[in-house]
Order: structure tokens, then C-alpha cells, then sequence
């Protein structure tokens, strides 16, 4: 491994961009040189940063000469700005780690796609509820074979997100910023349930807001989804935000020929289930408590898995663990969803 530390930017200094500020600085390889945000810095709780120089704007940045030494580009700024932030990044020889999602559009994050491939830079996308041992146990239990045929797959998402979170000042709940509660509160889990039974088709929703009028200026705030998986089962998701006062759980339930499994808890944290043919459950390490935001729990706590995984995959050719077209497929499903 090369000795020289890679160069990070972060853009958008809130709760999650102060988080991969914090695991860029944490690690050994890696180096925090820049921080980005519209709002005044001194507004934005970014004192213990003090080795990282501070811009107003992503092209201040860009045109600085700071910017010709940055190799990665984090973008942690609200959910529409991802796709326009990045192409930047990239048409300017970034590396870009976009948080999820990828864009709120299929057209979008295939042109950051396209871009990537064009300027020969690699897109990181985070999903890092990918890295909680339940996560990675349930993927490798899939893998192996061991269920048989698939046959129903039940994905439920049922969290609460009420006035003490869609603030005003906020770009929460915002049609063009947010894009929607799947987008916003639940990409991870469609990505888990991508990643563990592959593609969805014939999906049929239903899609309700019951307590988000005047609140949010998005259309819905809970739905039943359905679909046929691409090895013949079934499948739903359950989703809302309307849960009273706290999150209640986001579980996934498989009913398989050999066997049956829930991974449950806020954030599919447990595995409540397992009853598998032939099969002894092995302990698991604990998983990473959910991103803190007072009242509200978010997903896994794992953002230095990712910034690993940037340092592996720039210095030593590791596999990149969540692709660009991954991401993409997150944006096309949800895309489809809300059709
Ligand atoms: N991976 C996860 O578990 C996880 C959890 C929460 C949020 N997120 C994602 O992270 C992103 C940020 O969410 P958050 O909770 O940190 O929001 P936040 O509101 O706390 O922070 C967003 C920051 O972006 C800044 N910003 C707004 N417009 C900007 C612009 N044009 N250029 C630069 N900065 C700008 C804001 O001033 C703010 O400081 C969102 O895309 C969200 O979906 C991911």
C-alpha cells in the first residue's frame, strides 16, 4: 500500500457529513483536507475539524487550488443535490462517495454513471446497513444455497417521522430535496433486499399520506407494495412513516423451502428467526447502534466500513462493496414503486 494519504473533501456538513468527516479522520490512509457547506461554517458545528479548510460553494472549492490535490469528494448534502454535485465532482477527476441515494432519478444517476465511466473515476455509493453482521450473515446464508427456492419475502418498514423531524428550515419533506419517504427513510432497505434476492417485477402499489398533509410536500408517507422476485417467489414491502411517536421496526421475513428467517429490530439489527433444515444459527457480533439524532433513530453506524472500503478499493484494488449501477438499481425499483 502506498505510504501518501488519500485527500478527502466532504460536501454538506450536517448530522452525516460530520460523520464522514469524522471516519476520514479517523483513518489511517485517508485525510480530511476540505469542508463544504451553503451555511456559514461557524453555523455548522465543524470546530474539531480545524486541520480542513472551509468553502461556501462546491465551485469555490473546485476552483481553489486545494481542489487539485483532493482525490474523493464525499457528497453528504440533501438527496437532489447528489446527482448535480457529483457529475461536478467527476467532470473534475474526482473520485465521488454519494450518499443514498444515488440521485432521485434513474436519468440522473445513469449520466453520473456514464460520466464516471468517461472521466475513468469511480462512483462509491453508501449503503452501510450492507456491513451489519445480520446483513452479512443473511446474504451468505442466501448465497449458500442452503433455503432452497425462495418463496415469500416480506420487507417492513415501519418508523416514525413526525413533526420533531420535517422542520420547516429542513429540506426533510421537501418534493424536490427529498424526494419521498422510500428515497429518503427506506433506500437502505430496498438496496438489502436487492442485494440478498435480486431484481422485483409486476410490482403493484398502494401508496397512502395519512398524517403528513401541511407537514411534508410529499405524496405519500406509507404504502403496500408488491411484486413477483426474479427467481419466481413473492414478495411486499409495508412502509410508513405514520408510526405513532417512535420507531416501531424495519424487518425482513423469508419463507423459503428449507426454512424461514426474520432479521428484525429498528434497523434489521436482530435475527429474531431462524429455522433452517440441517442448519445451526452461529453467534454473531453485535451490530453498530443506529445514527443518533435525538428523538429519532437512523440506519447502522457503520460509516467507517465505508470509508474502508474507499481507501481499499483506491490503494489496493479491494472490491468496491455497494457499485454505482447498484446504486442505480435502488433509484430504478423505488422509481417504479412510486409509478
Ligand atoms: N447513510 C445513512 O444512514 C444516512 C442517514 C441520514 C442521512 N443520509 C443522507 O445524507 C444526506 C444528508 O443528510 P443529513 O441527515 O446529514 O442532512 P442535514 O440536513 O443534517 O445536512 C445537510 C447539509 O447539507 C448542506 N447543504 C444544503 N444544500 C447544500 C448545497 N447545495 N451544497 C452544499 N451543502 C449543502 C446543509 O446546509 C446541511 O448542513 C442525505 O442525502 C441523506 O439521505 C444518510
Amino acid at each position: 500500500m502506498s505510504q501518501d494519504k488519500i485527500k478527502f473533501a466532504v460536501i454538506g456538513c450536517g448530522h452525516i457529513g460530520k460523520r464522514h468527516a469524522e471516519m476520514i479522520s479517523r483513518n489511517d490512509a485517508a485525510e480530511l483536507v476540505a469542508l463544504i457547506d451553503v451555511k456559514p461554517k461557524e453555523a455548522l458545528g465543524i470546530e474539531s475539524f480545524e486541520g480542513a479548510q472551509f468553502f461556501n460553494s462546491l465551485e469555490d472549492f473546485l476552483a481553489s487550488d486545494l481542489s487539485k490535490e483532493v482525490e474523493v469528494v464525499n457528497v453528504a448534502s440533501p438527496n437532489g443535490f447528489h446527482a448535480e454535485q457529483a457529475l461536478l465532482c467527476l467532470e473534475n477527476n474526482k473520485h465521488v462517495v454519494i450518499e443514498k441515494p444515488l440521485s432521485l432519478s434513474v436519468e440522473d444517476a445513469q449520466k453520473v454513471i456514464d460520466t464516471s465511466k468517461k472521466v475513468n473515476k469511480t462512483v462509491f455509493c453508501v449503503m452501510q446497513n450492507r456491513y451489519s453482521p445480520p446483513s452479512e450473515w443473511l446474504k451468505g446464508v442466501i448465497d449458500s444455497g442452503k433455503l432452497g427456492k425462495i418463496f415469500m419475502v416480506q420487507l417492513n418498514c415501519y418508523w416514525n417521522r413526525d413533526d420533531r423531524y420535517y422542520k420547516p428550515e429542513s429540506w426533510h419533506g421537501d418534493a424536490k430535496l427529498d424526494g419521498g419517504t422510500l428515497f429518503t427513510q427506506f433506500s437502505h432497505f430496498i438496496d438489502l433486499l436487492y442485494w440478498m434476492v435480486g431484481d422485483i417485477s409486476n410490482i403493484q402499489s398502494q401508496m397512502r399520506n395519512f398524517n403528513h398533509e401541511g407537514l411534508t410536500q410529499l405524496k405519500e408517507d406509507s404504502g403496500m407494495v408488491q411484486f413477483d422476485l426474479q427467481e419466481g417467489g413473492l414478495g411486499c414491502i409495508n412502509f410508513s412513516t405514520s408510526v405513532w411517536n417512535n420507531n416501531l421496526e424495519s424487518s425482513l421475513t423469508i419463507i423459503a423451502e428449507n426454512g424461514s428467517i426474520k432479521v428484525g429490530g429498528q434497523y434489521m439489527d436482530k435475527v429474531e428467526v431462524c429455522n433452517i433444515k440441517d442448519y445451526e444459527m452461529p453467534e454473531l457480533a453485535p451490530t453498530n447502534p443506529g445514527n443518533d439524532y435525538g428523538a429519532y433513530k437512523g440506519s447502522a453506524a457503520n460509516h467507517h466500513y465505508v470509508i474502508e472500503n474507499v481507501v481499499g478499493v483506491l490503494k489496493d484494488n479491494a472490491p468496491i462493496t455497494v457499485k454505482a449501477e447498484e446504486g442505480l438499481k435502488v433509484v430504478e425499483m423505488i422509481e417504479r414503486m412510486y409509478l
